[in-house]
């Protein structure tokens, strides 16, 4: 960042001419239009695992955003400019980048531990050489409370774990045991507890024998009060039933970098699971704080979790600017966010497993770049992270979508599906549908529909109605990023976390700051009761569904999801 704020990076004034000027101009349909089917080519790429290839690879197609090849040429200027190559390999090499803490950023080292990868970052940093013993301790309590052999205080094997954590602590477990449910021990429950409320609390230790509970106390501080909490009152529940202090050895264990805290708390430091204070806690799943995950889904494939975001590092760390995904990514939400004045991001996975993507995302980008100051103690004058939401679609497309197509904000979203469904159903017929709805959403938002078609729809008595033409028309116009992969295996999805992650990053190096709060107010005069703009994406989908058996059928779309639908065609099994 070099003592610069964004805005005196000449890149950066270049794009703000560039939207000045041609802000207008820059028409998805108009774009799609002046080059034919190249537009798909030219801004989408794929990504493949470099150890298992097709299977779990990544496509990006950012064709329907609002950029041209000069707003592309010139973000990747401001990229270079902003210094992100050299900000990246210092992270890399475990430079202390976190400056105001005077830390290294590190939670890379924690799956930089494939010597058979054919990559292994040089990190220098203390800790860094304890993460394979780590993961062996992770790997050996695992397999033993898995296979039963580890037993409770009345020699019962373990059927229920409890994490109790907030923040990173909690969020990231979450969201991958979810996501991983496919392959989950069906037989071992998890629960999680975080909120302060005792509610929370209360609601799980109903469900719970104390008997077969293990409970993982996950704080990388360990003083979090609401961890702490909960953790003690979890402890006194216990021991109505235990009664022995020793038993709490056998039924909590911990996940710190706080050894002294751990042992005041009465946990046995055999009993703990140690990272480091280059760990950020919202990026801290792929340590300790992941120890649910192994137990839920296990060892050898939380290893695969770490393998899949080990991939993308390197990805990330040695692939060119112009493809690189999560640099992409990273440039696309800028322009959106300073130049559009985009308050928002959506997250949009059409998959029911990443039902927390969202979630665990929220707190990663907003806690990392809801800043104000840059690293050289500047107020910065421009946008900083925007406000991230989302939903696994289609439930919002039943919700929040009509304010997307029709309302008056722009909302940049990022949609997410997989060509192949971990749950075919007989028949058929739900993937295709829901396939189908994340074609035809990006190309509702993008294309619209516009007066004339609206009016050749209503017929000539309907269309008098001016008010009902009005309100049937969608602007369209609204960028989107298509991403799709393989399947949802551990290791893509340690990918796809990664390059969000690394995409957070990216941002942060060019824009280290502030976010202004904007309220409006207003007198809308609108018909708050009706919800004409889900009907577009709806018509769209059933159309596209008559289309997905056979490639010749693919007719009457942009370029961009011609490709989408064929890329699907293509790789489906
Ligand atoms: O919300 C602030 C925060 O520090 C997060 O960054 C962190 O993930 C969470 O609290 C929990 O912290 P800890 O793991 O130390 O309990």
């Amino acid at each position: 960042m070099d003592g610069k704020l964004a805005t005196e990076y000449s890149s950066w004034q270049k794009l703000q001419q560039i939207y000045d000027q041609q802000h207008e101009q820059l028409v998805l349909k108009q774009l799609f239009a002046e080059s034919k089917t190249d537009r798909f080519q030219q801004f989408s790429r794929e990504y493949k695992s470099p150890s298992t290839g097709d299977q779990d690879r990544i496509l990006l197609d950012f064709s329907k955003n609002l950029i041209t090849s000069e707003v592309f040429e010139q973000l990747l200027a401001l990229a270079r400019e902003a210094k992100v190559e050299p900000f990246r390999n210092a992270m890399f090499a475990g430079e202390h980048i976190n400056t105001s803490e005077g830390r290294a950023v590190l939670h890379v080292a924690l799956r930089n531990v494939f010597a058979s990868s054919g990559k292994q970052f040089q990190i220098k940093e203390e800790g860094a050489d304890e993460v394979q013993g780590v993961l062996d301790h992770i790997k050996q309590f695992t397999n033993s409370v898995r296979s039963g052999e580890w037993k409770g205080y009345t020699g019962k094997a373990i059927d229920t774990i409890v994490n109790i954590g907030i923040g990173g602590s909690d969020l990231g477990p979450v969201m991958v045991t979810e996501a991983l449910k496919h392959y989950s021990k069906r037989d071992l429950r998890a629960f999680f507890v975080s909120n302060i409320d005792g509610t929370d609390l209360a609601e799980v230790t109903k469900q719970c024998n104390p008997e077969t509970t293990l409970w993982i106390v996950a704080s990388k501080t360990f003083t979090t009060q609401e961890t702490i909490t909960n953790a003690e009152s979890a402890r006194e529940w216990f021991l109505e039933s235990a009664k022995d202090k020793a038993h709490v050895a056998k039924h909590f264990v911990a996940l710190s970098t706080n050894t002294k805290a751990v042992e005041a708390f009465g946990i046995s430091t055999s009993n703990m699971f140690k990272f480091w204070d280059w760990v950020g806690g919202r990026y801290s799943l792929w340590s300790a704080i992941g120890l649910s995950i192994a137990l839920v889904i296990g060892y050898e494939n939380f290893e695969q979790l770490l393998l899949g975001a080990h991939e993308m590092d390197v990805h990330f760390a040695e692939t060119p600017l112009e493809d690189n995904l999560p640099v992409i990514l990273a440039l696309v939400g800028i322009w959106y966010n300073d130049f559009y004045g985009a308050q928002t991001q959506a997250l949009l996975p059409y998959d029911q497993y990443l039902h927390k993507f969202a979630d665990y995302f929220q707190q990663g980008d907003m806690e990392s770049n809801g800043k104000t100051v840059t690293k050289a103690g500047q107020f910065v004058n421009y946008e900083t992270g925007p406000i991230i939401w989302g939903q696994s679609g289609t439930n919002g497309q039943h919700a929040f979508y009509q304010l997307i197509h029709q309302g008056t904000k722009l909302i940049p979203c990022d949609f997410l599906a997989p060509v192949e469904t971990l749950n075919p159903i007989a028949g058929g017929k739900h993937h295709e549908i829901l396939l189908s709805n994340f074609f035809a959403q990006p190309e509702a938002l993008a294309f619209g529909k516009t007066e004339e078609e609206v009016r050749q729809e209503l017929g000539a008595e309907q269309s008098k109605n001016e008010a009902l033409v009005k309100s049937k028309i969608f602007q369209g116009n609204k960028p989107t990023n298509s991403i799709m992969f393989q399947k949802l295996t551990p290791k893509t999805l340690g990918s796809l976390i990664a390059m969000y992650a690394d995409m957070i990053l990216t941002t942060l190096v060019s824009v280290l700051a502030e976010h202004k709060i904007h309220v409006q107010g207003a007198i809308w005069g609108i018909n708050s009761y009706d919800q004409m703009g889900v009907e577009l994406g709806k018509v769209l989908a059933k159309n596209i569904l008559g289309q997905l058996a056979d490639e010749t059928k693919v007719t009457g779309h942009d370029a961009s999801t011609t490709g989408l639908i064929h890329y699907f065609q293509k790789n489906r099994k």
